[in-house]
C-alpha cells in the first residue's frame, strides 16, 4: 500500500481521515472548499504542505463540478473569495498563506487578459493547484537528499540514529515528508541505525502518525514519549547514541526563528545541551520573509478537549478491540487547560535549515541568511 494522504484528481478530492489512523485507513471525500476548511479545521488533514494542497484542491474540484459564470473577472472574484476563506482555516503554517498568494496572483493575469473566459480562468487555477501536488514530492525529495548528506558528513561516515517529532511524512505532505523524508533518504543510502520518534502530546501524531509510517516502510524505529528525549540524548550506546534531531516546520520567519509542533523549542534546548545537531527540514513554501521574527508568529491554540480526552479502540486489558472505538477523560474534570499547537524555537538554537536546494547554515555573524534561497522562489 502506498502511504497516500491526498488523492486528486479532475473533480475528484479525498483525503485520508487521520483521525481515524492508525487503526482505520479511511477516505473522506471533499466536495468543495468549505469541506477542505472543515477537513483542515478539524485536523483530518493536516501538516503544513498537506493543509495548502488540500485547501487549494478543494476550491479546484468546486469550480469544476459546479457552473461557473462566463464572466472572466467575475471567476477571479470568486476564486480570491474563497481562496480568503479557506486562509482561516489553520493560521500558523504559512503555506496555505503562501499558496493562496500564488494562486490568486495566477487568477488575477488569467482574469484580465481580455481572451480569456471564465472556464479560462478555472483552468489557469486547476492547473496551477494539481502543480502544487507534484511540487511538493519533489521538493520533499529535494530536502530528503540534502538532509541525509549532511547529517551523513557531520557523522563522518557510518550509520547513524535521529530524533524526530511529530509527523512531517507522506502523511503531512503529498507524499515523502520533509523531516520524515531526511530519515527515508538515510534510510535508502544504508545509513540510518535507528530513527526515534516522539509520541507528540496532545494530538499523538508520532505515535499515531510517524510510528506508522516508519512501521509501514520498515524503517528501524523507537517511540518514545516526549519527556524522554532528554534522557534519551545520554545515552552513548551504538543504537541510541543521536548524531541528530530533525524536525519539519510550519513557518520559519526571516531571521530563522521557527515555529513547529509544540515540543519542538525544548528538543532544542536539550539538543544544545547535549552537543547534539539540531535541524529544521521545510519546503521554500514554509519560509516567511515577510515575517521579520518568530515574535510576529500567530501561535493556533486548540480545544483543551485534545488534551483531556484520548480516543482508541477499547483495551480490555489483554485484548485490543479494534472495531471499537472509544473516548476516554484523562484529566480531572473542570482543571484549566493551556493547549498551544505550536512553539517557536530561537534561531540561535538551529543548526541548519534544509530546503529542497540546500541546506542553510549560519554565516560567520551567527544569523541566517533565508534571502538567498528564497531569491529563485516566487
Ligand atoms: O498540527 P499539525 O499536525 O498540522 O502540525 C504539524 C507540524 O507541526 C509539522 O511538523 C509541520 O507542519 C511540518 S509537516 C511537513
Amino acid at each position: 500500500m502506498v502511504l497516500e494522504a491526498i488523492r486528486y484528481q479532475p473533480r475528484s478530492l479525498e483525503i485520508l481521515n487521520q483521525l481515524k489512523l492508525p487503526h482505520q485507513t479511511a477516505y473522506d471525500e471533499v466536495k468543495d472548499s468549505k469541506d477542505g476548511w472543515h477537513a483542515i479545521k478539524d485536523m483530518r488533514t493536516r501538516g503544513a504542505p498537506a493543509i495548502a494542497i488540500v485547501a487549494a484542491l478543494s476550491l479546484a474540484v468546486e469550480l469544476q463540478n459546479n457552473r461557473v459564470s462566463e464572466n472572466a473577472e467575475e471567476v477571479g472574484a470568486f476564486i480570491v473569495e474563497k481562496l480568503d476563506y479557506l486562509v482561516t482555516s489553520r493560521p500558523t503554517a504559512v503555506n496555505l498563506a503562501d499558496a493562496a498568494r500564488k494562486l490568486k496572483k495566477i487568477v488575477e493575469t488569467a482574469s484580465k487578459s481580455s481572451d480569456n473566459n471564465g472556464q479560462a480562468v478555472v483552468k489557469a487555477y486547476c492547473d496551477a493547484a494539481a502543480q502544487m501536488l507534484i511540487s511538493d514530492v519533489s521538493d520533499n525529495q529535494g530536502i530528503g537528499k540534502y538532509g541525509a548528506e549532511w547529517i551523513e558528513k557531520q557523522a563522518g561516515g557510518g550509520q547513524v540514529s535521529v530524533l524526530t517529532h511529530c509527523n512531517t511524512g507522506s502523511l503531512a505532505t503529498a507524499g515523502y515528508g520533509t523531516a520524515l523524508g531526511v530519515i527515508r533518504s538515510l534510510h535508502a543510502n544504508g545509513k540510518l541505525k535507528q530513527a526515534f520518534c516522539t509520541e507528540t502530546r496532545p494530538y499523538n501524531q508520532g505515535s499515531r502518525l510517524t510510528a506508522f509510517e516508519l512501521v509501514h516502510d520498515n524503517i528501524p524505529a523507537t517511540l518514545i514519549t516526549d519527556s524522554m528525549a532528554s534522557a534519551l540524548l545520554r545515552l552513548k550506546g551504538p543504537s541510541e547514541h543521536i548524531a541528530a534531531i530533525v524536525v519539519g516546520a510550519d513557518r520559519v520567519a526571516a531571521n530563522g526563528d521557527t515555529a513547529n509542533k509544540i515540543g519542538t523549542y525544548q528538543l532544542a534546548i536539550t539538543a544544545k545541551h547535549h552537543g547534539v545537531k539540531f535541524l529544521v527540514a521545510a519546503p521554500r513554501t514554509t519560509i516567511d520573509l515577510q515575517t521579520r521574527s518568530g515574535e510576529d508568529i500567530t501561535i493556533e491554540e486548540r480545544p483543551g478537549k485534545e488534551m483531556t480526552f484520548i480516543k482508541g479502540p477499547r483495551f480490555d486489558g489483554v485484548d485490543v478491540d479494534l472495531s471499537h472505538s472509544e473516548t476516554v477523560s484523562i484529566a480531572a474534570k473542570g482543571i484549566d487547560v493551556w493547549n498551544p499547537s505550536f512553539d517557536v524555537t530561537p534561531a540561535e538554537l538551529i543548526d541548519g535549515i534544509i530546503t529542497e536546494i540546500g541546506v542553510v547554515e549560519k554565516g560567520k555573524d551567527g544569523k541566517f541568511d533565508l534571502t538567498m534561497a528564497m531569491e529563485a522562489h516566487n
